[in-house]
């Protein structure tokens, strides 16, 4: 039997109640058998340096690994002041060194934003993408997914509302066939 398909996930909330954590939660729920997801625990890592890159650090060996082994990124993530919270921007960062040892070169990259506001965290998606565009990682490009009034879609005991599954229902199955394409 052939191994499955695997993508990493990536929170780019650390707390506890985050909705982020609640949107990829019933992302992954939805996943084919097919498809494996392992998240990729971004709070301990400590904050990038580059004199670390002649070094071993347990976590940053870790999570590069991870990214590395997986078939695709998917990432979940709020906007911090109009942009991507540090601690998703640590990872990124961690996982594009050493130079030339970048793991996101050609991995495929699926990015979701969620916010109580009205934009949806479209800005740190977009933050996102840049960087990725830079990494020369495969971006997920359609459809684009930034969920505004995010609170809103999520029931009193923490599951998506009904209408917002729906609505998630497009970039699912995208993201399913992105995953298991060989190219994009
Ligand atoms: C925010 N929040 C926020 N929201 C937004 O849409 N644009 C923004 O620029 C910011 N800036 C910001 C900065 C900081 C430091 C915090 C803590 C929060 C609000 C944010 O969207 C809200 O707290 C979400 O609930 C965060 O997502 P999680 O943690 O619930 O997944």
């Amino acid at each position: 039997m052939s191994a499955p398909t695997t993508i990493a996930l990536i929170i780019g909330s650390l707390r506890k109640e985050s909705i982020n954590r609640k949107f990829a939660e019933y992302i992954v729920s939805q996943m084919p058998d097919s498809i494996k997801v392992e998240e990729v625990n971004i709070a301990d890592l400590p904050l990038y340096n580059q004199d670390y890159d002649d070094t071993t650090i347990n976590s940053y060996e870790r999570v590069r690994q991870q990214l590395k082994a997986a078939d695709a990124v998917l990432i979940v993530t709020p906007e911090h002041n109009r942009t991507m919270p540090a601690a998703l921007k640590n990872v990124i960062d961690i996982a594009s060194r050493p130079y030339k040892e970048s793991v996101w070169a050609h991995k495929k990259v699926a990015v979701v934003t969620a916010s109580p506001s009205n934009y949806g965290g479209i800005n740190s998606g977009l933050d996102v993408r840049k960087s990725m565009e830079m990494l020369l990682a495969q971006i997920m490009t359609s459809p684009e997914m930034f969920l505004s009034q995010a609170t809103e879609s999520l029931n009193e005991d923490g599951s998506v509302s009904e209408r917002t599954q729906k609505y998630l229902e497009r970039f699912i199955n995208a993201l399913v066939a992105f995953v298991g394409s060989k190219s994009a």
